[in-house]
Order: C-alpha cells, then sequence, then structure tokens
C-alpha cells in the first residue's frame, strides 16, 4: 500500500535538525513579525549566507518597523547596497510606512491583509502569516517545490505542475505547527533534498518518496522542455 508523507516525521527530523538562523525564533518562542517579514524579503533573491549580515546590520539600524518607516529612503537604500534588486529595498520602506500607518505599526495576520502591502506576494504573505502567526498557510518556494515533485514524482510540466505541487503541498499540511512545518519543508529542501545529489538516506520521508522509489530522485522538478 502507499503511504502517505507523515507530516509527523518532518515536524521530528525538524526539531532534531532545525537550523540557527539569525531571523528565526528558537524552538518554542514566538516569532517576531517584522524580522520574518524583513528576512524573507531579502532571502527572495539571496541566499540564507550572503543574507546573514544584511540582516544584522538591519536590525541594528531599524529595530523595529517604526523606526525603518521613519528612515528617510536613502539610509534603507544605503543599508541595501549589494543585495541587488533595488525596488526590494524601495518597496521595504514603502511596506514599512504602510505597516505604521494602515496597521498602527503591527502586521496584519492574514494573507489577504499582507498581500495588499507593497512588495509581500503570494510567496511572502503565506510565508509571514505561517511562521510569524502560526496561521495556516501552503508556503511553496523553490525548495517546496523540489521537494513536492520528489516525492509525487510529479510529471506534469509547467505550467500544469504549479497548480498540483500546491495542491499537493497543502494535503501535506499538519494540524498545527505551521510555522515550523513551512520552515521544515525549506530546511529539507535546502540540506537534504538538493538539486543534485540528494541525501536520501538522511531523510525522513524517502520511505514515501515516489521518485525515491524509482531511483529518479535527481530527474525531478522536471522542467518543461524549451
Ligand atoms: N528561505 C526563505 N525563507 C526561509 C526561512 N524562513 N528559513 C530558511 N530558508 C528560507
Amino acid at each position: 500500500a502507499e503511504t502517505l508523507p507523515d507530516p509527523a516525521a518532518l515536524l521530528a527530523w525538524y526539531d532534531r535538525n532545525r537550523r540557527t538562523l539569525p531571523w528565526r525564533a528558537s524552538a518554542g518562542e514566538a516569532a517576531d513579525p517584522y524580522r520574518v517579514w524583513l528576512s524573507e524579503i531579502m532571502l527572495q533573491q539571496t541566499t540564507v549566507k550572503a543574507a546573514g549580515p544584511y540582516f544584522l546590520r538591519f536590525l541594528k539600524s531599524f529595530p523595529d518597523v517604526a523606526k525603518l518607516a521613519a528612515a528617510p529612503l536613502e539610509d534603507v537604500l544605503k543599508l541595501w547596497a549589494g543585495l541587488g534588486y533595488y525596488s526590494r529595498a524601495r518597496n521595504l520602506h514603502a511596506c514599512a510606512k504602510a505597516v505604521a500607518e494602515r496597521y498602527r505599526g503591527r502586521f496584519p495576520e492574514s494573507e489577504g491583509e499582507l498581500l495588499s502591502l507593497p512588495g509581500i506576494g503570494a510567496y511572502t504573505a503565506a510565508a509571514i502569516s505561517a511562521i510569524a502567526f502560526g496561521r495556516k498557510a501552503t508556503v511553496v518556494d523553490g525548495n517546496v517545490e523540489r521537494v513536492v515533485s520528489r516525492l509525487f514524482a510529479v510529471e506534469a510540466p509547467t505550467p500544469g505542475a504549479k497548480p498540483l505541487i500546491r495542491r499537493l503541498a497543502a494535503s501535506l499540511s499538519p494540524p498545527g505547527r505551521w510555522g515550523d512545518f513551512a520552515q521544515a519543508m525549506m530546511d529539507l529542501g535546502a540540506t537534504i533534498c538538493t538539486p543534485r545529489r540528494p541525501a536520501c538516506a538522511l531523510c525522513p520521508w524517502s520511505g514515501p518518496c515516489a521518485a525515491r522509489k524509482a531511483g529518479t530522485q535527481e530527474l525531478y522538478p522536471r522542467k518543461a522542455p524549451k
């Protein structure tokens, strides 16, 4: 019989292997929505390693969203220098102002409200809602796409695969611990279910993984022909 990937197995793996990252709350602690937002914006086109020092410098200069909103755009752009994609920094500042003015300095919790803010798209809204507020949300980035496409051996080429992968990712979700689950999926993709030579022997989901069963894990995610 087919066994579905058990979210509890992934969460147990996460509890043992959780990475310490500058924006991450320690186990059992509440996350700071400002830090979660800032890190997710930085991580959109920047690696975890490169974003770390920028994140810490930002927090030092702008310890909360009100401080960031009150700062001149010029100062924000200066601190951003080197990260690239400067529209991100402009949106960051605009978003801080919107949160300060429209929400009196407190980030909204729902994906819908978060989506209405500058620079926050579907991925970021889901990530903030789950990680900062513990809300139910399906967070799909490149890592999660790879994990899910291997687990279920998703063959359909893009664009058909994206909505399918999203539905499959949603079907995996646990009854709680939404933020931990989202980050566990990202960590699994970043450290075990890597693009090349995935470490299947260490994966909590190697049993139910369809691609692993067929020995084809490196062939996923399937790319649409050009
Ligand atoms: N990449 C983007 N967001 C991340 C997060 N919260 N943890 C680890 N990697 C990430």
